[in-house]
Formats: C-alpha cells, structure tokens, sequence
C-alpha cells in the first residue's frame, strides 16, 4: 500500500515560506555557504555556483576549486572566498563544518577526485547538496549511494536519475521509483525536468511549474545548485530549501526571458534576475 501526498508549489506556498531578512542582522545570520566542484575546463560551473548562491542571499560564500580556477574565481565572484582542493581537479575535500555545502558542478570524475570525494563522504554526516559528478560519481558503484548522508538533497537530471538508480519505463515510473528511494535512503530527491518534482523522504512530491524552455542550456542546473545551497544555509528546513529553490530558479527563468527571449537568455541573465524575484517576495 503506497500513500502519498502530492502538491503542486503555487506562489502562495512559497510567499508562507519565504522569510523577509531582519534588519537587525548581520552576515552570520545568513550562513556559510561551500560551493565545491570545478576541474580543468569546467571552471564556469563554479563561478555560476557560487554566484548564483551569493545572489541568492547567502551571508558568506566560499569555493572550493582546484588553482586553474583561482584567478577567473576571484575576478568573476570578488565577494567569495577562494579554498584550493588541488591543481586541475580537486583532490582534498576540506570542508568547514560550519558552511552548507553544494558539491558537484563541473567537478569531473578523474579517480584522484573519486578517491578523496568517497574518503570525505565516508567521514560526513550533516546533509550536502549533490549535483552533476557528484552524483556521477556515486554512481561508479552501487554501495556508494549508502554513503549519502541522511537529508542530504540530490538534483539528478533524468540521464543522472538513471545512473543512480537504473533505467525506468517513463517518467511516471520513475517518480514511483524516486519515492522509493528516496525513503529508502531518507533523501530528498529533485527531479529535474520540464516540470521538476521535489521529493521527501516521507513520500511527499511537490510538483514545480514556474521555468520555461530557456533553461535548456549548460549551466542551468549548475545555478539551481547554488540557489538550493544558499538557501539550506540560511536555515530554511530541507524541505522548504528544494521547494522554494525550484519555485525561485523557475521564476527567475520566467523573468530572463521576457527581457532576453528563451533563446538569448543565459543562466547568468537568469542570475541576475533574483534581484526581481525577490522583490516581487518581499
Ligand atoms: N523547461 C523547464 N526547465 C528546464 C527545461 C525546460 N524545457 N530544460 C531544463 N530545465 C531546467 C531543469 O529543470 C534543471 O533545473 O534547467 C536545469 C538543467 O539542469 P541540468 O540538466 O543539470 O543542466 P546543466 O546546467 O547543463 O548541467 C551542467 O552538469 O549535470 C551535468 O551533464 C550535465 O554537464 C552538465 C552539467
Ligand atoms: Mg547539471
């Protein structure tokens, strides 16, 4: 017998969980946030990471990235902090305890980073925010998904999904499947998609509808990771995090392509319309 519950993420469920910023406030009330990935190549999934997290109100935001990084981090994203994990790809996850973290985008599977990315799962246990290699990797081997810690919150596409979990029939299929798993593992689990679907490990879906089409393009799920992170460290619940990340990502989207059009619009104008979409919250 399956019981779940379904919702449909409407802009009144995000105005009841969206939290106006305390005037009497400083830096720490808004969280660390580390944004870890990048590798020779595929630095700009980071700089968009960390961006799209500093915009969307973290109160501190670090990378973790490998030194072929640090000059195009530093000049794209001054207000973050650098930390080198390795040369051209990340071979030493150190990451404060304090921070949220994102990981994943752009972070490439070579084996040193393999290694030391199990090594550091092994030894965490507050909830991550897994993307793209990370999940990748965890794929490399069935045992690997035990290692997730618990609450944690993946953003597999559907070609990830199927990585990690094996092929389904549709796409009703595999929503059955992710719920499965997602209690199984007691991890939220956010399905990207036209319409991303957000699941809890009690079985609960939320079904997103706020994007569009403009959002098909490198780089898309790689600011949804940094908006996700953002928002866990800044003290919103897990569940609230996936719900109103999804929620902002899509609006945001839906903002860039009235100025820009769906086939101009690139994730940094995606980005650079938060500023709008809150103020539409606030
Ligand atoms: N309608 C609505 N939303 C969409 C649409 C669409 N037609 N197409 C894409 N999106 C949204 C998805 O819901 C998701 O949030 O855009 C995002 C795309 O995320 P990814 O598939 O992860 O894309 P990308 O940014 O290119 O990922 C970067 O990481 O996952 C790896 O292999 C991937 O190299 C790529 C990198
Ligand atoms: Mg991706």
């Amino acid at each position: 017998e399956t019981e779940t519950s379904d919702f449909v993420i409407t802009d009144e469920i995000v105005g009841k969980k969206f939290r106006i910023r305390d005037e009497f406030s400083h830096k720490g009330t808004y969280g660390k946030v580390t944004i870890a990935g990048g590798s020779y190549g595929k630095i700009g999934a980071v700089v968009l990471a960390t961006k799209s997290a500093m915009k969307s109100g973290s109160g501190l935001t670090f990378t973790l990235a490998p030194k072929c990084g640090y000059e195009v981090l530093q000049t794209s994203n001054p207000e973050a902090m650098f930390i080198e994990g390795g040369i051209d790809f990340i071979d030493n996850f150190e990451i404060d305890e304090h921070a949220v973290c994102g990981i994943g985008p752009g972070l490439g599977t070579n084996e040193k980073t393999v290694k030391s990315f199990l090594k550091f799962l092994k030894d965490y246990s507050k909830p991550l925010i897994l993307d793209a290699d990370a999940l990748n990797i965890i794929s490399q081997d069935k045992n690997n998904l035990k290692l997730i810690p618990k609450k944690s919150i993946i953003t597999p596409h559907p070609k990830e999904f199927e990585r990690l979990f094996g092929a389904t029939e549709n796409s009703f299929d595999r929503l059955e499947f992710a719920i499965s798993k997602a209690k199984e593992l007691t991890i939220y689990i956010v399905l990207k998609d036209h319409h991303t679907q957000v699941i809890t490990p009690e079985g609960k879906v939320f079904y997103n509808i706020t994007g569009n089409s403009g959002l098909a393009k490198g780089g898309s799920g790689d600011i949804l990771t940094g908006i996700l992170t953002s928002f866990l460290a800044q003290n919103y619940s897990e569940e609230e995090s996936a719900v109103l990340a999804v929620w902002f990502h899509g609006k945001a989207a839906e903002s860039a392509s009235e100025k820009y059009s769906k086939e101009s619009m690139l994730p940094t104008d995606v980005i650079n319309e938060f500023g709008n979409v809150f103020a539409e919250l606030n």
